[in-house]
């Protein structure tokens, strides 16, 4: 098949597209013929050598942590998917190539309403969205949600569904033209963070948020602290400025703050797949009725691979950013 491979690590110019053999499906996997693939800032930093696959490692490192496509061979034990069903997956690498086998739990059929790379912008960006959300921040109707890197491919996702959900929002972006995008997405208020300071924003309401998706990290951390109501819930999904920040436990003690952090691709299948299939039960049908929709900015070929990364690195996603044959 082919695949884009890794002529080593490094910048954009070590993607490249080439052969290689076809995965096999193990007993209980699909085998997916790919249309489309979504990218990721994890590709980029797996790229640089900067975030290997789990274990085992693969003999060849293909990136791509999720897809669209043709279910083209199923295992012995599979019972969820048919030859030639559409079907969208989170996998943990492999993507970016012309097949992919995955566990068929780690699948689901592709609404009638979405197109390939509608299909392939869902499962990254809207579970890890809809895990924080649910699972880690405990969200409940009527709850203040502050979401940063709002018109991203996770937070898309992640206001719509606190949108979807009933909480009030609001999201920071780094433009007017994002800002619009996010009030457009269910956002009551868009803080465009190099004309304002979230934080002061906030202040000046007068009451603080119960819950803060955050992906910034470093240079958020004190604002997002002081931004919190008493009892808030912050949750670490990115940290695009940066890991490591000085804290102040008195401030967290006396504001009684719960600091969740998450990621999905360490996780165990089992986690994961618990993850799918309540996902595809309580959110799929809103994405199949269209009251959820996948925001979809731009969909490169496949040998375009190097440019739509720089396009990622640069931050002009406006939604996600994918990857067709
Ligand atoms: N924990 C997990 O399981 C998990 C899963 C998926 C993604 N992630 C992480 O979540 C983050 C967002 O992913 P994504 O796919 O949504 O990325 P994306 O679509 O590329 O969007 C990220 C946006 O963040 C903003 N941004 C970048 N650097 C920033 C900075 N220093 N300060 C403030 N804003 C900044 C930019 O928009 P503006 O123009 O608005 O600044 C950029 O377009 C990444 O760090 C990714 O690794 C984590």
């Amino acid at each position: 098949m082919q695949a884009i491979l890794l002529k080593g690590y490094g910048g954009p110019e070590v993607l490249a597209l080439g052969t290689t053999a076809d995965p096999v499906p193990g007993p209980e996997e699909i085998l997916i013929a790919v249309r489309a693939a979504g990218i990721n800032r994890a590709d980029l930093l797996q790229r640089e050598g900067r975030y290997p696959p789990p274990e085992p490692r693969p003999e060849q490192e293909i990136l791509g942590l999720e897809c669209a496509g043709i279910v083209e061979a199923v295992g012995d034990r599979v019972t969820d998917f048919v030859l030639g069903q559409p079907v969208a997956a989170l996998v943990t690498g492999g993507a970016y190539a012309e097949k992919v086998a995955v566990h068929q739990r780690m699948a689901f059929a592709v609404p009638p309403n979405l197109g390939w790379p509608e299909a392939a912008a869902i499962p990254e960006a809207f579970l890890t969205a809809y895990d924080a959300l649910t699972d880690k921040a405990q969200i409940g109707a009527g709850d203040s949600v502050l979401i940063h890197a709002a018109a991203g491919g996770v937070g898309s996702a992640a206001v719509q569904l606190a949108h979807w959900m009933g909480a009030s929002i609001v999201a920071t972006v780094g433009s007017q033209e994002k800002a619009h995008l996010v009030r457009n997405l269910g956002a009551d208020e868009a803080v465009v963070y190099r004309d304002q300071r979230f934080a002061e924003v906030i202040a000046a309401r007068g009451k603080g948020v119960d819950i803060i998706l955050d992906f910034v990290g470093q240079a958020y951390w004190d604002d997002n602290i002081s931004s919190l109501v008493p009892g808030g819930r912050l949750i670490v999904v990115g940290t695009l400025s940066g890991a490591v920040t000085d804290v102040n436990l008195g401030l967290l003690l006396q504001k009684r703050l719960t600091i969740r952090g998450t990621a999905l691709r360490s996780r165990p299948l089992e986690d994961r797949m618990q993850l799918m299939q309540k996902f595809i039960s309580h959110a799929l049908p809103s994405l199949a009725d269209g009251r959820l929709k996948p925001v979809v900015d731009v969909a490169f070929e496949f040998g375009q691979v190097a440019e739509a990364h720089e396009y990622v690195a640069r931050d002009r996603a406006r939604g996600k950013v994918l990857l067709t044959w």
